[in-house]
């Protein structure tokens, strides 16, 4: 099978298409052709080898080589093991911690998976697990969204920001996207009430306050994040620069304490709510917004693309 194969942490020249022996599931394993993956920034952050993601995958070199969690395809073998699904099912989910979705074939345990609609698209479950998944975590579990709040999305224009969109809008939400200026007309088209263009202003100094924040890059100071809030404003984070993350552990709890401003950082909890997400898409509450999709051979240039930011929504392959 085709699979797009990484040996050494680096730039996207470590990704390399190769022939390689189609997998064997394990007992708890079943095989699935893929049809779609999307790519997340966790891939990226893989890619790269930062210091938290060579813990995860080997300190001097991938001990896992093929990249992708987010797939979607059909169940062609399973386990002896498995109880959930059979062979012909068509299924979706995140494989993270065994990656392995760039690939025409891969193995994954049947808790990373749910079943597909018919309605949905294999293209349209590829770019849904992580980031909906973040955006659900991040609004709903963590932020507590309430009818009548001002939500501002910083980081607005990725697969989370995407995503969190159209579930705030669920709520009644005044909701406000920051991002760059080649993605605002896409933003407004989503449903944003009102869109930031960070590259000519910052939302931590223009006097407004927002009870609820959702970021995607924290790439500011807590103190400025906290002058953004309102009273009793909520701050959620699901990822970004690694120091900031840090100095939000290390800030909030005083921030909360001076301040009655709140910071909370979601752990992503993989899969857990596909269910509700399926029941979002079968009634036309929620459309993920696919760039592409694209060819298994693509991928290292697509993986540049995400890099410097120039994708809109989720980047999906197709095999
Ligand atoms: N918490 C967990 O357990 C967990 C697990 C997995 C992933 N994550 C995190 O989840 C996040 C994934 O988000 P995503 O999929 O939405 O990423 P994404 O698709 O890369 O979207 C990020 C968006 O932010 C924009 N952006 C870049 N610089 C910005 C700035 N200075 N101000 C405002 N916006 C800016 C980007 O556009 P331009 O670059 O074009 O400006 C892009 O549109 C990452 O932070 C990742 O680390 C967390």
């Amino acid at each position: 099978m085709k699979a797009i194969v990484y040996t050494a942490y680096g730039g996207p020249e470590v990704l390399q298409i190769k022939e390689i022996e189609k997998p064997h599931p394990k007992d708890y394993e079943v095989l699935i052709k893929v049809h779609a993956v999307s790519i997340n920034d966790w891939d990226f952050g893989l890619m790269n080898g930062d210091f938290i993601n060579r813990m995860l995958n080997g300190i001097f070199k991938p001990k896992r080589k093929i990249l992708g969690s987010d797939i979607a395809g059909r169940i062609e073998a399973v386990g002896k093991n498995i109880t959930q699904f059979k062979t012909g099912d068509d299924v979706y989910g995140d494989l993270s911690g065994d990656w392995g979705g760039f690939a025409e074939y891969t193995c994954a345990r049947e808790k990373a998976l749910a079943l597909k609609p018919a309605t949905m698209s294999f293209e349209e479950a590829a770019a849904i697990p992580q980031a909906a998944m973040l955006a659900v975590q991040g609004l709903i579990d963590k932020g507590k969204i309430r009818a009548g709040q001002k939500l501002l999305i910083n980081g607005a224009g990725g697969g989370v920001g995407t995503f969190a969109v159209q579930i705030a809008k669920l709520y009644g939400v005044e909701v406000t996207g920051v991002d760059r200026t080649g993605k605002l007309d896409m933003l407004r088209s989503m449903g944003f009430d009102h869109v930031i263009d960070y590259t000519k202003e910052d939302f931590t100094k223009n006097g407004k306050c927002y009870d609820l924040i959702l970021d995607v890059k924290t790439n500011r100071s807590m103190f400025e994040y906290a002058r953004a809030l309102c009273r009793h404003g909520v701050y959620v984070t699901v990822g970004g620069s690694i120091g900031r993350l840090f100095q939000a552990l290390f800030l909030a709890p005083w921030i909360s304490l001076i301040y009655k401003k709140y910071f909370r950082l979601v752990a992503l909890k993989p899969n857990k709510d596909l269910a509700y997400m399926n029941e979002l898409f079968e009634t036309g509450k929620v459309k993920p917004v696919i760039d592409g999709p694209y060819k298994l051979d693509e991928v290292p240039e697509l993986f540049r693309i995400f890099g410097k930011g120039e994708h809109k929504g989720k980047i999906v392959i197709t095999m």
